[in-house]
């Protein structure tokens, strides 16, 4: 699949599932790897991202079995690792090379993480920094503070940090060392980001604390070998509620998906720009609580996109410029900054392929200006390598005069695999299960927002 083709969609009227969610996979490898048995991980994402987070594990002596793509049973050593023989290849995903580098940087011995071409421009000083105060010996060998990583292994003691930035790959990787680190490592962060790698910690039961001081981490504990299910990844059905949600009359039920509120943003945006949004909450008893959101399309309007919400939902902004382009009146996206530093220039590539499209787009040094309803053309576009702009691009697509083209579609396995197949049903319904609305209340949070 080296392109996508795309044409106007018919009505959505459907009922889908997701995979297991990205973030959350991650950090469950990482931590059943350290507990002291086997876990049995289920909903595991079949991105490729995660499988590079699972054959870093293997290559430090973790038995990892993966009986069905979407299962693991991961035999912990009880925080035992190995060196690695070769240096260990993160690919594209941030996530792994972040993660693994907090956790690294306590070991006995040496490792170096390398990175494809993307990866190895992201920035790196930001875990670099405070993995120094903590003992670290750690290089970012590249030329502007960037990957490879070359990790030394050496005696790590607890701090407390105010981080800079608004990552949650930051704060995971400082909670990662704190678990091999003397004491106490506590994270203050400017915004909340996604909580998983705590909310996981503890289920793991390992000691962790959250109060105004910010996450702290605990070091020593060994986590303890328990089985995991992971919900759907809220990141990926974003596609398509958007896509719903931008079509009067469009309905689409997402079932068994990630409700953890650290990354349901989107949901609320949606509801400021008219959809109709439900959400239920069917099950919280593994802390990762899981649900079905509902959507009910409509004629949307612009809406401003800013502040503590942008980390809820930084994933899902290139869609939302999509929607944005898709709705009557401007749509504002701001303090997004960190968009420039993603899997490409995501700020640069939404105005790029927008425009391309017909839409009217100004790019600001932290987000975007959309004035939408413009109508959209079908065009020739680049994903930059970037799997979310290929698929929100894909879904601006649907909505589009003509055909659009999707070059270099390759990384949209980098979170989501089954997206060209997903997209094909969408737009060829035949046999699709039409749904009638199931969630008969708005939650709470969600029905104040409108
Ligand atoms: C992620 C955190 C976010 C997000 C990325 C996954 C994670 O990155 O954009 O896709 O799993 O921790 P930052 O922490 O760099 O904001």
């Amino acid at each position: 699949m080296d392109e996508l083709r795309i044409k106007r969609a018919p009505r959505i009227e459907t009922e889908i599932i997701v995979s297991g969610d990205k973030s959350i996979s991650h950090r469950a490898v990482l931590i059943a790897s350290l507990a002291n048995g086997p876990c049995v991980l289920r909903g595991f994402s079949p991105s490729t991202d995660c499988t590079h987070t699972v054959e870093a594990m293997r290559s430090l002596g973790i038995k990892i079995e993966r009986p069905e793509p979407e299962v693991l049973i991961v035999h912990g050593k009880k925080r035992k690792l190995s060196a690695p023989n070769e240096p260990i290849n993160c690919g594209n995903s941030g996530t792994t090379m972040r993660l693994l580098a907090g956790l690294l940087a306590g070991q006995s011995f040496k490792t170096r993480l390398v990175g494809d071409d993307s990866l190895s421009k992201r920035p790196m000083r930001r875990i670099v920094e405070p993995l120094r105060l903590m003992g670290a010996q750690i290089e970012a060998e590249g030329e502007h503070d960037t990957a490879p990583l070359q990790i030394e292994g050496a005696a790590l003691h607890g701090i407390k940090y105010t981080s800079p930035v608004a990552s949650a790959q930051l704060k995971s990787a400082l909670l990662f060392a704190g678990l091999f680190a003397k004491g106490k490592t506590t994270v203050l962060e400017p915004v909340a980001t996604r909580n998983h790698t705590e909310l996981m910690l503890n289920y793991f039961l390992v000691r962790t604390q959250r109060d105004e001081e910010g996450v702290s981490v605990f070091g020593d504990y060994v986590p303890e070998s328990r089985d995991f299910s992971i919900p759907g990844d809220i990141s990926s059905a974003a596609f398509w509620l958007v896509a719903a949600a931008a079509q009067p009359g469009g309905h689409l039920l997402v079932r068994e998906v990630g409700l953890n509120d650290t990354r349901t943003g989107i949901l609320g945006v949606l509801v400021r720009m008219g959809a109709q949004v439900r959400e239920a909450i069917e099950d919280v008893e593994q802390v990762e609580p899981r649900g079905i959101v509902e959507v009910t399309g409509a004629n949307l309007k612009g809406t401003v996109i800013q502040g503590k919400e942008v980390p809820q939902l930084i994933d899902e902004l290139p869609i939302l410029a999509v929607a944005g382009a898709l709705a009557r009146g401007t749509t504002m996206i701001r303090q997004a900054q960190e968009l420039r530093v993603k899997e490409t220039d995501r700020i640069a590539a939404i105005a790029h392929n927008l425009r391309s499209m017909g839409a009217q787009v100004i790019e600001l040094t932290d987000g975007l200006e959309i004035h939408g309803r413009a109508p959209l053309h079908g065009a020739r576009l680049s994903s930059f390598g970037d799997h979310r702009i290929a698929m929100a691009f894909a879904i601006a697509g649907l909505f589009a005069e003509g055909e659009t083209i999707i070059q270099d579609v390759d990384c949209v396995a980098t979170s989501y695999p089954g997206f060209d197949k997903m997209l094909h049903e969408i737009v060829n319904p035949k046999g699709f299960r039409t749904t009638t609305p199931v969630i008969t209340s708005l939650s709470p949070a969600r029905a104040e927002e409108s």
